[in-house]
């Protein structure tokens, strides 16, 4: 494992902030969500797509009476997806799983905050 400079934790500072790192063949995406750095892989597990370039969006959730008719949709403000911007699968930003089918998921890495700068804990370029 190798930790990896990423940013000065300064410019990862605000809600949504993001930089995408090149280590080797390794493409990380690492981003600012509901307060906490994740780090995941800019690979979509769908075909490949540049997943950690997509929006930040909250699960979007249908709303069903008692009787199971339907009331709409709203947003669901505690849980927030990642969509990857070429088919817009979504991934829940606390696990990596997409939301439509758990089988599915971004590699996580972990972050490292030191002396004011921002590290992704990466396995030995291969
Ligand atoms: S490549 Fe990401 S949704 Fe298709």
């Amino acid at each position: 494992m190798q930790d990896v400079f990423v940013a000065h934790a300064a410019e990862l500072a605000g809600e949504g902030e993001r930089r995408i790192i090149v280590h080797g063949a390794r493409e990380v995406g690492v981003l600012r969500a509901q307060g906490r750095l994740h780090a995941f892989s800019n690979h979509c597990p769908h075909q490949g797509g540049p997943v950690c370039e997509g929006m930040l969006i909250h699960k979007v959730e249908e709303v069903l009476a008692a009787d199971h008719t339907y009331h709409g949709m709203r947003f669901d403000s505690t849980r927030l997806n990642l969509v990857c911007p070429w088919h817009g699968w979504e991934f829940d930003i606390a696990t990596g799983r997409t939301a439509g089918d758990p089988r599915f998921a971004l590699r996580r890495f972990e972050v490292i905050e030191r002396d004011g700068d921002v590290f992704v804990r990466l396995p030995a370029a291969q």
